[in-house]
């Protein structure tokens, strides 16, 4: 950005003073703001006297500006400095304001400066009629109609060399110009082909019912497409021998006695023999017969049936020299 400087000595003023109605318009502006606060009207005063001035800030006037709010030239003069919409040099009637910045340079701000250039001369300069001056300036927010300038307080968009000229022609003899696009646009709309909101399917719901019915599709596939993992994960983890189930798991198994009165009894034996213990015919003595009783040929006697538990693995519980000697863990 540019040095903003006031303008020389010699074409500065001698003096400025708020018109009558501008006067009253300024007491209105500080009415605005609570007593002691009267400096923050210190913006739409330079601007009224800015336009008073004929499109520029002599130093006289932001002097005044600055004893009427009570403050220091300095800080009028800060502000005046600060901001490029105050003109610090004298301007033509019709001040050109073209946007420089990468939208509208991209668009052909260029080639509209060379026409400046051309029409007007270097910046802030002034035709000899007083007519024109322009300056090239920062980003004026208007890029979607780029290349772009603000001649006085208008916007004029979608300019071309040619378009720019005309106007420059019409200001000149005193016709009057269209502001906004200079190509037909309305707003900010889309350049060229537009169909923004044209279409009738954005009217009549297909649109919106052909994003619903991809989304159930795609909803279905991905269910079918869990399930089927789902069920390979199942099939390979499944042994391909089932083991047999255990019936007997956790409980008593029942057999028969190998050698008892009662079976030798059932198979057409004599129940007991002689060298059997005393009471082995007595099947509730069989079991209190004692081992001294008993010869060593002979196996303890036993009821029909034997009642044994599901065979447990025999370390349990016990250290593993005692399993080895098949005592319990108590010796
Ligand atoms: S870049 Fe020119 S108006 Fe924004």
């Amino acid at each position: 950005m540019a040095n903003r400087r006031l303008a020389p000595a010699d074409v500065q003023p001698a003096s400025f003073a708020f018109t009558a109605e501008n006067e009253n318009w300024a007491e209105g502006q500080i009415a605005k703001y609570p007593p002691g606060r009267q400096a923050s009207a210190v913006i739409p005063l330079l601007w009224k006297a800015q336009e008073q001035a004929g499109g520029w800030l002599p130093q006289k006037a932001i002097e005044a500006v600055a004893d009427k709010l009570g403050m220091p030239y300095i800080r009028v003069l800060e502000v005046a400095t600060f901001y490029t919409m105050f003109n610090l040099e004298p301007v033509g009637r019709y001040h050109i304001q073209l946007c420089g910045t990468v939208p509208c340079h991209n668009c052909g701000a260029l080639d509209l400066k060379e026409v400046l250039r051309r029409r007007i001369g270097e910046q802030n300069h002034v035709t000899a009629d007083g007519t024109f001056s322009w300056i090239e300036v920062e980003c004026l927010g208007a890029c979607c109609n780029a290349p772009m300038a603000q001649i006085n307080f208008d916007y004029y968009e979608d300019l071309t060399p040619e378009i720019l000229e005309k106007i420059l022609d019409d200001l000149a003899a005193g016709r009057p110009v269209k502001p906004g696009s200079q190509q037909g646009r309305r707003s900010s709309e889309p350049k060229d082909d537009v169909k923004a909101l044209t279409d009738p399917a954005l009217f009549d719901g297909s649109v919106i019912g052909a994003w619903r019915k991809r989304f159930e599709e795609e909803a279905i596939k991905e269910l079918e497409t869990r399930t089927a993992s789902e069920a390979a994960a199942a099939t390979a983890s499944a042994p391909s021998q089932p083991k047999p189930a255990k019936p007997d798991a956790g409980r008593a198994i029942e057999s028969e006695a190998a050698n008892t009165p009662a079976k030798r009894a059932k198979e057409g034996e004599t129940p007991v023999k002689p060298d059997d213990p005393k009471g082995a015919a007595d099947p509730g003595k069989a079991f209190v017969a004692s081992n001294k009783e008993r010869p060593e040929s002979q196996p303890a006697p036993q009821s029909d049936k034997s009642y044994t538990m599901t065979p447990s693995k025999p370390e349990e519980g016990r250290t593993a020299a005692d399993a080895k000697t098949g005592r319990g863990s108590d010796g």
